[in-house]
């Protein structure tokens, strides 16, 4: 079939490096046919998926356990991050980036997460054999001590009161500057997800340039929504990091936008409407976003850089959401570039269409946006996977064959820094 591309933008099909697609265990709020389905509305060809499920994805059988399980039900190809367990890394020594691009590790706990690493001791034992079996460190990095001495000074544990004071920003910033620590003791090449605040931006920036091998990524909740959006969105907006202050946000843009942060990633992590109608301080953090972000992204760059143009800003989402995560994460040659003798992953974009999102046109099983009335920029028209339509604006309703692969890592993960220096 010939396809009509005429007055549309060409990207590689993005590669969403965080996503939680809830399998298996919690499929009652994402499961892999809504969540992939989302993936490819959204332009989003390949995803790396999170380990914080039941049970969590620890170690090289549960990663192969997990591929069969997804195998016939993806429309997008997929790898994943493996968890760790605080009391026994050991699974670490035997995991090889074959099996998983990397090993995440939440610094403060949650719900869903697998084990919180809060002990010094497992920390450094984690950072020497992720170094020694060639895994890049993805962090959440929020520190629960700081929470628990807060909690402690106001007298009033886990009283919600802003969106401060559930997530403080304090947390944050304290688990940075350890984790920054670590980096330096051991060498291990990290990658911090969700940087929330002004203050982590300026220390991993400040990190990268004196030569440690630090990226981060940044989402597009935290570049299209604020403290005062968040209170009027109420719990839906609920995250972990907390969405901060237009100051912060700001800097979060300066970071894409100079070439800073590495990677944009979703964290697409559905909760059911039913959770989320809870009191803001008990209801789950977390949000859907695979389908929302390339249009929340684009139409953040065209109103904070106007004076760029579209295509240069779809440049720039094409390494922030392509060739970047596939270069640290060792997704094999053949996707996150458009040149002869790729994999046929594409996406065509519409810049010049606005339209409004709307709870129904969401494919996630959750079935509610936090972007529901806002008006996009720009829209996915059609996305193809390895030479496959697996998303057609123009057939609303059908998709692709859900033949999506496990996807080796034919060659090692890039060391560092793959974007300084690289936009001005
Ligand atoms: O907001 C969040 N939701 N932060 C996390 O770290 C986990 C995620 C989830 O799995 O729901
Ligand atoms: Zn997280
Ligand atoms: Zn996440």
């Amino acid at each position: 079939r010939t396809v009509d591309g005429g007055g549309r933008y060409l990207l590689p099909g993005l590669i969403d490096s965080h996503v939680h697609f809830r399998t298996p265990g919690l499929t009652y709020k994402e499961d892999w046919e809504h969540g992939s389905r989302a993936a490819a509305a959204g332009g989003v060809t390949t995803v790396i998926d999170m380990p914080n499920t039941l049970p969590p994805l620890l170690d090289p059988a549960d990663a192969a356990r997990k591929a069969a399980m997804v195998q016939g039900r993806s429309l997008v190809d997929y790898r994943f991050h493996l968890g760790v367990a605080g009391d026994d890394p050991s699974p670490l020594l035997d995991a090889t980036p074959r099996e998983a691009t990397s090993v995440k590790v939440f610094l403060a706990g949650h719900h869903t997460a697998p084990t919180v690493v809060r002990d010094p001791a497992s920390l450094t034992r984690i950072f020497g054999y992720a170094r020694e079996s060639g895994l890049r460190v993805v962090l959440h990095a929020e520190d629960d001590g700081v929470f628990e001495l807060l909690d402690s000074w106001t007298g009033a544990p886990g009283r919600y009161l802003d969106y401060e004071r559930v997530r403080p920003r304090s947390g944050a910033i304290v688990a940075v500057a350890k984790v920054l620590e670590l980096v330096r003791r051991h060498g291990t090449a990290v990658h911090v997800l969700h940087v929330s605040t002004a203050e982590e931006a300026d220390l991993l920036a400040a990190a990268a340039h004196a030569g440690l091998p630090v990226t981060f990524e940044v989402t597009p909740h935290h570049l299209s929504f604020t403290a005062a959006d968040s209170a009027r969105i109420g719990a839906r907006a609920r995250l972990s990091p907390a969405i901060r202050h237009e100051r912060d946000q700001r800097r979060l843009w300066e970071a894409v936008l100079a070439g800073q942060a590495a990677t944009i990633g979703s964290d697409h992590a559905p909760h059911t409407r039913e959770e989320k109608l809870r009191p803001v301080a008990d209801a789950p953090p977390g949000l859907p976003g695979v389908q929302e972000m390339l249009p929340a992204v684009f139409t953040g760059m065209r109103r904070h850089a106007p004076w760029q143009s579209p295509g240069t800003h779809l440049e720039l989402i094409a390494r922030l959401l392509a060739a970047n995560p596939a270069d640290l994460f060792g997704i094999d040659g053949r996707k996150g570039r458009l040149l002869p003798g790729r994999d046929a992953d594409f996406v065509l974009f519409d810049a010049d269409t606005p339209w409004m999102v709307t709870g129904a046109a969401m494919h996630s099983k959750c079935g509610w946006s936090a972007y529901e009335g806002w008006t996009m920029a720009g829209q996915v028209r059609l996305t193809v996977r390895r030479g496959q339509i697996i998303y057609d604006a123009d057939a609303p309703g059908t998709f692709g064959p859900p033949d999506g692969r496990w996807l080796d890592a034919a060659r090692p993960a890039t060391p560092a820094h793959p974007t300084r220096g690289a936009v001005r």
